[in-house]
């Protein structure tokens, strides 16, 4: 299940999800973790809390904060929201609700100054948010310009940026045929498309918007929620289908009930009926609960949806730490608008707790929208040769013997080596909370170790675009991108690096009180157990971890043979030497080393720059094997000739 959950996180790469059922479930896991410290991956849910990356996007604050909302689950609930809220303002009972879906997209902040959208903006933690305001000038729901005059000068719009389920898929089913990791929900791929560098790509997915909000110093003069969703409407703005004003809350009922039923028609995602106070003057009465939740509107939550497929079959992955994760093969259902065929079953213990057998019906639901997860089988219609099951004596990746460690709930294989841990291995590296190589998610890296091209992280680097273009489904140009990213991943940081090698406890957090600490990989790598236990918020698990690490020889090789590819061993950017000042390179043929962007920043870190054609004024010309023509024409014109090992020296690197 930690697998999986990691795998969403990184598939997803959202800290955002502040869905109670996700909370829950992340609750559940830091309670195994602490219960089961081995099962902690140091790439889990739990060891990323604040430990995301700054953002490179401009920061905007809200000029007034953006809320979030109560959560009623059952009619109990909504009759106690009443309760309270009527004790308070008596007159709510009489002001009738106007009732909205919830949209599940991303909450967004739009600026319009006097008609014009200057400005637009994520919710962030509701009182920061992010500039991204290219991005949401790509959404054909959002007006550049208003229609009509009747707007304030200066005013806040806000609503909810979603992706229509047919974009969705279209989304998923190109990124299968470009060989990338499909996004698992459309929610969080809203969320990470609004925050992309290139408004190109934002537009291609085909994100929408619907508007909800008007927040002004000088508000237009209507007085009730319907009238402002009227009022949005004329201006151009798309405002949600099915709204409705009702009189009373009984009333409210029988309508969400309605809704519920057709939510499953909608080409966009929703997770509940937001029940508002109608008129905007009690608004200001009834006030906000601890700063963040209004008390004029709560969010009336559907029941998740639960769909019955048949289990076709129970098989197991195993992840990088070698624990056995057993997940479900469906009979593809559909649940809330997402095609479903694989579920996770959390874990052995708890198959045979259900009593969960191959052939059953199963009841399956997407935890928190965003895992599928088999909750149980359908008793009754248990077909006569359902297959109980039972946790393989061998891993089913390597045939190794599986160990059940006392006390612990995962299985795990016993083989280092074993190749399913070999690719979970190399995805967690290319990772994004890792060295975040674009285009090389699971998929690519099984096509590459199958292909027998890539072994291990090491051997990332020494990929030729030629290898790829061999490959199905590369064309050029995805193979030099792909090169281009390997590539740049040399660039990371060392705690990036650290955390990618998969150091067993090292999570994001870890990786970056290491790096920070120690600042070279030299220096992490020769410090004692007790140096490393000394930093505040490294225990001693983690300090024998990471010496038991670099104890190993098999280890130890990797760290050259990256270090031989120029992968970045230091924290901060390295200072520019003068070893090469005033000197210009120009490189040709395949170096027998580095790749020509690492040899490119060896020579630019010393000082040097590189060219791509030999003049009289080039100091000297690289030369690997099979040059080109430059060779030729360096040798005529006289220039200084260099193999790899002589440049290194001249460097003074290591060679
Ligand atoms: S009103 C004062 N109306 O739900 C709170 N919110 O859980 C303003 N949402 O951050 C929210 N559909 O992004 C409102 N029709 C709707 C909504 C809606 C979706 C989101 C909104 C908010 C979150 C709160």
């Amino acid at each position: 299940m930690l697998h999986r959950a990691n795998h969403a996180y990184y598939v997803l790469g959202s800290p955002e999800m502040s869905d109670a059922e996700y909370d829950k479930l992340f609750r559940e896991l830091q309670q195994l973790e602490e219960q089961h410290p081995r099962f902690r991956a140091p790439d889990s849910p739990t060891q990323r809390i604040g430990a995301e990356p700054a953002s490179e996007l401009p920061k905007h604050r809200h000029r007034v904060p953006m809320l979030s909302l109560a959560n009623a689950f059952d009619d109990d609930e909504l009759d106690a929201w009443e309760q309270r809220i009527a004790n308070l303002v008596p007159d709510v009972l009489t002001s009738g609700y106007q009732l909205e879906l919830k949209i599940d997209g991303a909450a967004v902040n739009l600026t319009y100054e006097n008609g014009i959208f200057t400005l637009g903006a994520t919710r962030g933690n509701g009182t920061i948010g992010e500039n991204v305001t290219a991005n949401l000038k790509t959404i054909p729901d959002i007006p550049l310009r208003l229609q009509g005059n009747d707007w304030p000068g200066m005013m806040e719009i806000r609503g909810e940026v979603y992706f229509p389920l047919d974009n969705f898929a279209r989304l998923n089913a190109r990124r299968e045929a470009e060989g990338l990791e499909r996004f698992a929900n459309p929610r969080n791929t809203v969320a990470g498309s609004l925050r992309l560098l290139n408004s190109k790509v934002t537009r291609s997915r085909g994100l929408r918007f619907f508007a909800f909000q008007i927040e002004s110093a000088e508000p237009p003069k209507i007085s009730t929620q319907h009238e402002t969703l009227d009022l949005l409407a004329s201006w151009g703005f798309s405002v949600a289908p099915h709204r409705r004003a009702v009189p009373s809350l009984a009333e409210a009922k029988s309508v969400i009930e309605e809704l519920e039923a057709c939510i499953a028609d909608l080409n966009f995602e929703a997770d509940g009926v937001v029940v508002k106070v109608d008129r905007l003057e009690l608004r200001e009465r009834l006030g906000v609960v601890g700063g963040r939740e209004p008390r004029w509107a709560i969010a009336r939550k559907f029941a998740p949806e639960i769909a019955v497929t048949e289990l076709r079959d129970i098989r197991i992955n195993v992840g990088r730490t070698g624990a056995l994760n057993p997940y479900a093969v469906l009979d593809p259902v559909e649940i809330g608008g997402v095609t479903v065929s694989r579920a996770t079953l959390h874990n052995m213990d708890l198959i045979e707790a259900k009593d969960i057998r191959v052939g059953d019906f199963v009841e399956v639901t997407r935890a928190g929208e965003v895992i599928p997860q088999v909750l149980g089988p359908v008793r009754e219609r248990r077909p006569p040769n359902a297959k109980p099951f039972e946790p393989p004596p061998q891993c089913p990746a390597c045939g190794s013997d599986v160990e059940h460690p006392a006390g612990e709930i995962a299985y795990y294989c016993t083989n280092d080596a074993c190749p399913a841990r070999v690719l979970e291995q190399l995805t967690h590296y290319a990772s994004r909370g890792a060295m975040d190589i674009r285009g090389l998610g699971g998929q690519r890296v099984q096509q590459l170790n199958e292909a027998g091209l890539v072994n291990d992280v090491a051997d990332l680097y020494e990929l030729l675009a030629a290898d790829l273009e061999n490959l199905d489904g590369f064309a050029a140009r995805a193979a030099a991108q792909l090169i281009d990213a390997i590539e740049a991943s040399k660039a990371q940081p060392l705690s990036r690096l650290l955390f990618a090698l998969g150091i067993e406890h090292v999570g994001g957090e870890g990786a970056k009180l290491l790096a920070g600490t120690f600042g070279t990989m030299d220096a992490v790598m020769a410090a004692r157990k007790e140096d490393l236990a000394s930093i505040d918020g490294i225990g001693d698990k983690i300090a024998a971890a990471v010496v038991a690490f670099f104890a190993e020889s098999k280890n130890r090789a990797l760290i050259e043979r990256l270090r031989g590819h120029g992968v970045t061993f230091e924290e901060s950017a390295p200072e520019v030497g003068t070893a090469l000042a005033g000197q210009t390179f120009v490189i040709t043929g395949t170096l027998p080393n580095l790749s020509r962007a690492a040899a490119q920043e060896l020579i630019e870190r010393s000082g040097g720059r590189v060219m791509s054609s030999v003049s009289k004024n080039t100091t000297a010309l690289v030369v690997g094997e099979a040059p080109g023509g430059k060779l030729e024409r360096a040798k005529a014109l006289g220039v200084e000739i260099l193999d790899e090992a002589s440049l290194l020296r001249r460097i003074g690197a290591a060679a």
